[in-house]
């Protein structure tokens, strides 16, 4: 007896409340999510490759990571298209001519398939949905859609189609727009009888490993069969607790016999009960009548097509008992479609949910370990930064103080230079005249020989005072000069860059520093003139020179010379002898000059000989008259010859040595005063050049350290980047883990939602 629970739907009710609906529902659950779920895993996989492939964040994510998430978005991608294609999967089975056919028809509600007397259906023939409005089939290793107008267009096509055997498989796609089942998702499988082959392990291979629902088409007018049972003994070995359910067709014969029916019922029941409990153990005894109808496919089909044509459902006389048994085969359509969808759900989604959670599960890991990666990275990077902004600080205030502290370095050693070289300088003046003496070549008083003389003379004086005084300053002031070089590199040492630091001495120049004093004394004595004429000491120039002081003798007997050159108009002044040193320097006479120099001659000819005068004029008057009574004439005669000797003398020494002699004297003074003028000058030049030098050496430095600065603060804007990077890829990680999080939430609802056993 079938426990059909009462019916609240019609037959043109159906589709709304189907139980078929809970998979049709829930595929489309799930595909949702595993669209997510597939979007998510590119956009993972995306980020993944982005930063694996930005060197300058280190290695965020790994190969493998990378690989192993680009693996997950590929698994979702065929999941997702294994998904689509996913439907329930019904496959008749029973011996020929039960009714198997028949049973399709009837719950397609038309006739699709075809059915008869003997075998009818001599290939597997499955049943699926078309959005197109023409049916068609496809056989077996081919695309070829052939369209079918009618069933006997398609007996006819199996039929003549001899290539097909039991084995085969052919695909009848029908419009959904005629049948509500195949809108949802179901595909029904008819089947060749079970009797006609002996292939039963390839037709299982083939059709029934992913069936969700098999029905076994007895036939009520006999009992069950081996052949029958054998089959679904080897399915039920194949796969664990098959959904089974067991029509008794042609159950409309039953009515002949009213008297028997009751007690055939029981014994075909109480078989069948045996069968799925006893045998296959597939079902509960409890459960086990929900699994057994009795009923007529052949009525049903009948009393639907009719109806569809809007026909009474009968077609007139009803038979007995065809109410009880449309309801069984309604209550067994109800019973069918809700264990099909609740078993298909169940074995087509969940593995799959599983797999989704251990993919977000380990999408999510590897989100968190990139995260952690990047935390991690991100901290290391602001530490950084931190210790690169105090070294930046640090060589810019020490550089600050450096400057201020080597430039008064600088000043003071260039002060101690100038007092150096000027010190040394005045003492080599002093001794000007040992050099001079040192000076030793041929002497001639004539021109062309003195020419050559003075000029060896100044290349002597030139090398031996700047031999001089490089002896005595040149090796201390470079000895200072290193040792404030060496100062300045190593008080700057620290806030050079890295680099530099090992290669310090390059920046130092290799060339010993060689201080230059140029005191050019070819061009400072280039006027020098000496005066090697014969001078007697008690002569008329000595004596003047000896009354008037030099400048006024000079004046004096450049007055005398004028006149002399007046008395002689013809003469050049360029043929004009020379009679003092300074007769080359000379301005050209003219007559105002003249006037003027000789009104002052005569005044201090006029001073000299009145002071003479009146202070000794007097007393020589009084001593020569004194004189000349006690010591008469031969005193005057003895002066005379004196003088005369005197003379003599004085002419036979003034030889050519004696000549040298008074040009080196002469040179040395001339020279003396002319180096004396240029004393703060050269000193002030040498202490220039150490300026210079260590203002070189400095502005080196100061650039290297620029240079540090400048490497430090791009270092820090690297950094900068980098942390913003990384707080990104931290942020964009965090993110993607929620996500996961989120769709994870979504796969629980839906595995609690379809996939726990329902209470
Ligand atoms: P094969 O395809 O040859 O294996 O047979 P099948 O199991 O598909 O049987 P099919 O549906 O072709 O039906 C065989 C014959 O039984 C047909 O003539 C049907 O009209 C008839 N038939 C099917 N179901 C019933 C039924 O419930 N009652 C009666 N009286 N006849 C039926
Ligand atoms: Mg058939």
């Amino acid at each position: 007896m079938a426990a059909a629970p009462p019916l609240r739907r019609t037959d043109s009710a159906r589709g709304e409340f189907s139980p078929l609906k809970h998979f049709v529902v829930a595929k489309k659950k799930i595909s949702d999510v595993f669209e997510q779920l597939l979007n998510y895993a590119k956009e993972t996989s995306e980020f993944v490759e982005e930063i694996s492939g930005n060197k300058a964040l280190g290695n965020i994510a790994t190969q493998d990571q990378k690989l192993e998430i680009q693996a997950y978005a590929d698994k979702l991608a065929i999941i997702k298209e294994v998904l689509a294609r996913r439907h329930m999967k019904v496959a008749f089975f029973g011996r020929t001519s039960n009714g198997k056919s028949t049973v399709i028809n009837a719950m397609l509600r038309d006739r699709v398939l075809p059915s008869g007397i003997g075998h009818t259906t001599n290939c597997f023939l499955s049943v699926e949905g078309t959005d197109d409005d023409k049916a068609y089939l496809k056989t077996e290793g081919s695309e070829e859609e052939q369209s079918i107008k009618t069933v006997n267009q398609l007996a006819h096509a199996l039929h003549m189609d001899e290539s097909l055997d039991a084995g085969c498989l052919v695909r009848v796609f029908w419009p959904k727009t005629k049948c509500a089942l195949l809108r949802d998702d179901l595909v029904l499988v008819d089947s060749p009888g079970t009797d006609v082959t002996s292939q039963l392990d390839s037709w299982i291979d083939k059709f029934c490993l992913d069936a969700d629902v098999f029905v076994l088409v007895a036939n009520s007018e006999s009992t069950l069969m081996n052949t029958e049972k054998h089959f679904f003994h080897k399915v039920n070995e194949r796969l664990s607790k098959p959904n089974i359910f067991i029509l008794n067709n042609r159950w409309d014969a039953s009515a002949n016999e009213p008297e028997y029916m009751e007690d055939v019922r029981k014994q075909h029941t109480d078989r069948c009960v045996n069968f799925l409990v006893e045998e296959l153990k597939v079902v509960d005894r409890e459960q086990a009548p929900n699994r057994i109808f009795f009923v007529s496919a052949k009525e049903v089909l009948n009393s639907r097509m009719q109806r569809a044509q809007g026909m009474p459902e009968t077609g007139g006389a009803l038979a007995e008992g065809f109410k009880e048994r449309l309801k069984e085969f309604q209550s067994f359509e109800r019973r069918f479609e809700e264990c099909i969808s609740q078993s298909a759900v169940k074995t087509k989604f969940e593995q799959h949910t599983i797999r989704a959670k251990q993919i977000t599960e380990k999408v999510k890991s590897i989100m968190d370990a990139i995260n952690i990666e990047a935390a991690e990275k991100r901290v290391a990077a602001l530490e950084d930064r931190e210790y690169q902004m105090d070294r930046l600080e640090f060589v810019k205030n020490q550089l600050n103080l450096l400057i201020g502290d080597i430039k008064q370095k600088i000043t003071a050693i260039s002060e101690e230079v100038e007092d150096k070289v000027s010190n040394a300088m005045g003492e080599e003046i002093c001794r000007l005249h040992v050099i001079v003496d040192e000076f030793h070549t041929d002497f001639h008083p004539s021109p062309h020989v003195l020419k050559i003389y003075k000029s060896e003379l100044l290349t002597h004086v030139e090398e031996g005072m700047g031999k001089n005084l490089a002896f005595r300053c040149s090796s201390a002031i470079n000895a200072s000069v290193q040792s404030s070089q060496q100062y300045m590199i190593e008080s700057m040492l620290p806030l050079l860059p890295s680099t530099v630091q090992s290669q310090v001495h390059m920046l130092v120049p290799s060339r010993k520093f060689d201080l230059s004093y140029d005191l050019n004394c070819a061009t400072l004595c280039s006027d020098f003139q000496e005066n090697i004429e014969f001078q007697f000491s008690l002569g008329w120039t000595s004596l003047v020179h000896r009354f008037l002081g030099s400048a006024n003798a000079q004046r004096a007997l450049r007055l005398v010379d004028q006149n002399f050159q007046v008395s002689r108009p013809a003469l050049p002044p360029a043929q004009t002898p020379s009679s003092g040193p300074s007769s080359i320097t000379a301005p050209p006479p003219n007559s105002e000059t003249a006037v003027m120099t000789q009104e002052d001659l005569m005044l201090a000819v006029a001073t000299n000989v009145a002071s003479l005068t009146s202070r000794t004029s007097m007393s020589v008057v009084i001593v020569g008259g004194v004189v000349w009574r006690t010591v008469g004439w031969r005193l005057i005669a003895l002066s005379a010859s004196l003088y005369g000797l005197l003379y003599l003398y004085e002419r036979l020494t003034w030889t050519t040595k004696a000549k040298e002699r008074s040009l080196k004297r002469q040179f040395v003074d001339y020279a003396s005063e002319k180096l004396q003028l240029i004393v703060s000058f050269t000193s002030a030049n040498c202490s220039h050049q150490v300026q210079q030098e260590m203002a070189t050496t400095f502005a080196r430095l100061c650039q290297q350290v620029d240079q540090t600065q400048k490497e430090l603060e791009a270092e820090i804007r690297q950094l900068t980047a980098k942390i913003d990077q990384l707080e990104t890829v931290q942020s964009r990680s965090k993110s993607l883990r929620h996500k996961a999080t989120e769709l994870e939430k979504q796969l629980e609802a839906f595995t609690a939602q379809y996939l726990q056993p329902q209470q």
